[in-house]
């Protein structure tokens, strides 16, 4: 498994002294990544952080396969019910080893096809229903929290109608993905941990249990990921070996080594010395697409932060963008390139694409076209990204490159990895907590209360209470500054 970072493109010799970042500058700051590697591992180890123990557990890797094993053949279509952390990465998996939607194989009950309800888009939601088989879908409803609001509406109106179509056999055709177990403690003492898992229960569906402490962003190989992908046919067995691997590496001192931490580093330098507040992630494959927004999540959700560790407001985070190439060359790589220069780019590439990709040898006597003819498409996309790289370097806008050696399984276990790897020592190096998510909980609370769930009346109160204040600042019966919302802000 080869997986390579690429650095020399951020370098202050190649971007200018203005956007990029000196070796010595790099040197300097070793002993902050060590400092950063130090500290996570000693959480990691106290079980704060569970995700770099994931690919190590054999017991629930053999769980997923056999259940795998027993529903297959059963259906044509996996119906993953879930948003957010409980969506991406099987998105992520469907996409880098079956491949992108739309030009995906037939799906059949030899290959299955995933489709994921997420968003509550009620024509997404009809017109998803309309395209399955009630007897042929198994549906995933995956929820840590197994309360929240899109997720439970939507797996209510799935089950409804798989059990119209199936009756009472409608419960064997679900699993619930979520946190398992009662609470021991009072105040709560008995009470189940998800509503999810208690529905789970009472109707008999199959469950597997999402990990306390690993979060939605990071779960991708827990159940959260590795059910879906193990019931579309991926080999789940690969895809923790490679990124067992990348944990291994990840855990080095040797920042040669360790691909994850000294990409952290510098990353960390551009974003903070520079000031790149903006990261172009920015796949040249149609099959990293998934991954791409995998990312975009788990980079703004566990860095954007108000407030450092010892609670000082800091306000932080690097806003990612996710862009394709080439596709992207022709939309967004102008602005790139001569716009603002707040970005650092992220190449992510592979190298062999296993593809047939010869253009075929016939001539028509034309220079613009008969050049091309017996060359191949991973030469010409190669060489869009170089031109692209160069375009940026000349215009002094810093990027990187990360370099898959192919896509398969393990490769693609070890990136997602990394990538996590890399997100918790830039944790570290910001001294923010990068697996809490107050502003994302915020909003859950306020939909609640908006929707009537119990206990949640508060948060209604509120809401309308703003509302009101900024309904009249915008008539204007307001001095300048009321009803900005920062009062509300601030008690989160
Ligand atoms: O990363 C996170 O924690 C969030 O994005 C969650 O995954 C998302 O809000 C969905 O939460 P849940 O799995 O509880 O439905």
């Amino acid at each position: 498994m080869k997986i390579q970072f690429d650095e020399k493109h951020l370098l202050a010799g190649v971007a200018g002294e203005a956007n990029g970042v000196t070796r010595s500058e790099y040197e300097e700051s070793r002993p902050n990544a060590l400092e950063a590697l130090a500290s996570f591992r000693e959480k990691s180890e106290k079980g704060l952080y569970g995700f770099p123990h994931l690919p190590f557990q054999k017991e629930m890797i053999d769980a997923i396969n056999q259940y795998a094993d027993s529903v297959h053949f059963e259906y044509d279509t996996v119906c993953v019910v879930g948003i957010g952390g409980s969506a991406l990465g099987a998105w992520a998996l469907d996409c880098g080893i079956r491949g992108p939607h739309p030009v995906q194989g037939a799906f059949t009950p030899e290959h299955p096809r995933l489709v994921i309800l997420d968003n509550i888009d009620p024509s997404f939601t009809a017109a998803a229903l309309a395209s399955m088989d009630a007897h042929k879908t198994l549906v995933v409803a995956i929820a840590k929290s197994g309360a929240t609001a899109e997720t439970v509406a939507t797996f209510l109106i799935v089950r409804d109608w798989l059990e119209r179509a199936l009756g009472d056999e409608a419960a064997r055709r679900i699993v619930a993905v979520t946190t398992l177990g009662k609470y021991e403690e009072v105040p709560h003492k008995g009470e189940y941990k998800s509503p999810l898992c208690e529905l789970a229960d009472t109707q008999g569906y199959k469950t597997f249990g999402v990990p306390e402490n690993v979060g939605g962003r990071f779960s991708v190989l827990s159940p959260v990921g590795l059910l879906p992908a193990a019931l579309i046919g991926i080999d789940i067995g690969e895809l923790t070996r490679g990124a067992a691997e990348m944990t291994h590496r990840s855990w080095q001192p040797d920042l040669e080594e360790n691909v994850a931490l000294r990409a952290a580093l510098w990353q960390w330098l551009i974003w903070i010395r520079k000031e790149k507040t903006i990261q172009v992630a920015f796949p040249y494959s149609n099959q990293l697409w998934g991954t791409a927004f995998w990312f975009r999540q788990l980079w703004a959700e566990s860095l954007g932060k108000k407030r450092n560790r010892a609670g000082a407001m800091v306000n932080v985070g690097q806003t990612p963008v996710a862009a394709l190439g080439t596709t992207d060359q022709h939309s967004q790589v102008q602005l790139y390139i001569e716009g603002p220069n707040d970005k650092v780019f992220t190449f992510w590439k592979v190298e062999e694409f296993g593809s047939p990709d010869t253009i075929p040898a016939r001539t028509f006597g034309l220079e613009a076209v008969d050049y091309l003819v017996d060359q191949t498409l991973t030469k010409l996309i190669d060489a869009e990204q170089r031109a692209t790289a160069a375009a940026l370097s000349m215009n002094g806008r810093p990027h990187c490159t990360v370099t898959l050696d192919r896509l398969d399984e393990e490769h693609l276990g070890a990136f997602l990895q990394m990538m996590e790897f890399q997100t918790a020592f830039m944790g570290e190096l910001l001294d923010i907590d990068a697996f809490n998510q107050p502003g994302v909980e915020q909003g859950k609370n306020f939909t609640y209360g908006l929707m009537g769930r119990p206990g949640f009346e508060l948060y209604k109160e509120e809401i309308e209470e703003l509302e009101k204040k900024w309904a009249a600042a915008g008539q204007g019966t307001l001095g300048s500054g009321a009803g900005n919302g920062v009062g509300a802000a601030e008690r989160t």
